[in-house]
C-alpha cells in the first residue's frame, strides 16, 4: 500500500456520475423473508471518496454494504466496483469490510490478529513478511508499540483499530464499515474517527460508513446518503463542504452546525414510512 502525506480532498456534488466512480449501483432492491428491504437504490461513490449512509434502524443500511460487498445479492438492479462485480471484486481482495464488533481471534497477538486475514488470502507469505506487514499497518492506526499485546488487554478503542489493520493489511480499494465506532463511549469515538480521517487522507481509500451519529457524519465525510424506511431507500444526499483537512475544532464551524441542523431534519423525515424522497 502506498502510504502519503495527508493532502486536501478534492469534492463534487454527490448526484453527479463521473467517470471515475468506483463503486455503482443502479436500481438495486434487495426482498429478503417477503420483505422489500431495499427499493430502487442509484448510488454513485466517486474514487478515493469518503461517504457515509445514515439512517433509521432497520432502514436497510447495514443490507446495503452487504451487497456492495457481495455478500447479498440485490433482488433487481445491478452493482459494480471498478467495473467488477463485488464478488468478484471482494476475491480480488478490493474490499474490505470493519463491523461494530472487533471479531479479533482472543489467542493470537495484535500483529497477528492485523495480518490473519492477509495470511489466508496470500499464502505466499511467510510468517516474517506477514508480521511485517502487519506491524505496519499497527503503526499507520496508531498502535504500533501494542504488537505483542492479546485482545483482552486492548481497550474497546484498540480492537477496533486493530479490525482496521486487519482490513487495510489486504490494502483494499474500498473499505465498507458498519458502525465501527458504536459501542465506545463519545470521546473516544471522537478521536477514532479523527484517526480514521487521518488514515483515509494518507492512504487513499475509497470509505463507505454506516453510521447513526450525525455529527460523525458530517465531521468526517464529503458526501452522506440518508435512507428512510419501509421500504428503505435513499431519501436526500447531502454534499459536506467543509475543506479537508478537518479535526474536531471543525465542530465548533457555523457551516458544521447548519449542516448538523439539515442533516437532523433529514433523518427526522426519513423516519416516515414512505417518507421524504
Ligand atoms: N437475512 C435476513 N433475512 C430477512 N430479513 C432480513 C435479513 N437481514 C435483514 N433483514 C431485514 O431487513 C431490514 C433491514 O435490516 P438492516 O440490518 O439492513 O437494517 P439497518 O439499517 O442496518 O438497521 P440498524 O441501524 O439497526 O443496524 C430489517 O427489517 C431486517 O429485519
Ligand atoms: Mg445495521
Amino acid at each position: 500500500m502506498r502510504i502519503e502525506p495527508i493532502r486536501a480532498a478534492g469534492g463534487r456534488p454527490a448526484h453527479i456520475r463521473h467517470d471515475d466512480d468506483l463503486i455503482l449501483a443502479k436500481g438495486v432492491s434487495v426482498v429478503m423473508a417477503k420483505q422489500l428491504v431495499l427499493q430502487n437504490i442509484d448510488l454513485s461513490i466517486p474514487k478515493g471518496s469518503f461517504v457515509s449512509l445514515i439512517g433509521p434502524s432497520g432502514c436497510g443500511k447495514s443490507t446495503l454494504l452487504k451487497v456492495l460487498a457481495g455478500l447479498v445479492n440485490p433482488t433487481s438492479g445491478s452493482v459494480s466496483i471498478a467495473g467488477l462485480s463485488p464478488v468478484e471484486a471482494a476475491r480480488k481482495r478490493m474490499i474490505g469490510l470493519v463491523f461494530q464488533d472487533a471479531n479479533l481471534l482472543p489467542w493470537k497477538n495484535a500483529v497477528d490478529n492485523a495480518s490473519m486475514l492477509l495470511s489466508i488470502a496470500d499464502k505466499s507469505l511467510s510468517r516474517a513478511e506477514l508480521r511485517s506487514r502487519g506491524q505496519e499497518m499497527l503503526e499507520l492506526v496508531g498502535l504500533g508499540d501494542s504488537a505483542h499485546k492479546r485482545p483482552h488487554e486492548l481497550s474497546g478503542g484498540m480492537r477496533q483499530r486493530v479490525a482496521i489493520a486487519r482490513a487495510l493489511a489486504l490494502d483494499p480499494a474500498v473499505l465498507l464499515m458498519d458502525e465501527p465506532f458504536g459501542a465506545l463511549d463519545a470521546i473516544t469515538r471522537d478521536s477514532m474517527g479523527q484517526s480514521l480521517l487521518e488514515i483515509w487522507q494518507r492512504t487513499g481509500k475509497t470509505i463507505v460508513l454506516v453510521t447513526h451519529s450525525i455529527d460523525e457524519a458530517i465531521h468526517l465525510s464529503r458526501h452522506v446518503h440518508v435512507l428512510g424506511i419501509k421500504p428503505g431507500r435513499i431519501t436526500e444526499s447531502l454534499d459536506i463542504g467543509l475543506p479537508y483537512p478537518r479535526d474536531l475544532s471543525v465542530t465548533e464551524d457555523p457551516e458544521f452546525v447548519r449542516l448538523v441542523v439539515q442533516l437532523r431534519t433529514m433523518l427526522r423525515a426519513s423516519h416516515q414510512p414512505g417518507g421524504a424522497s
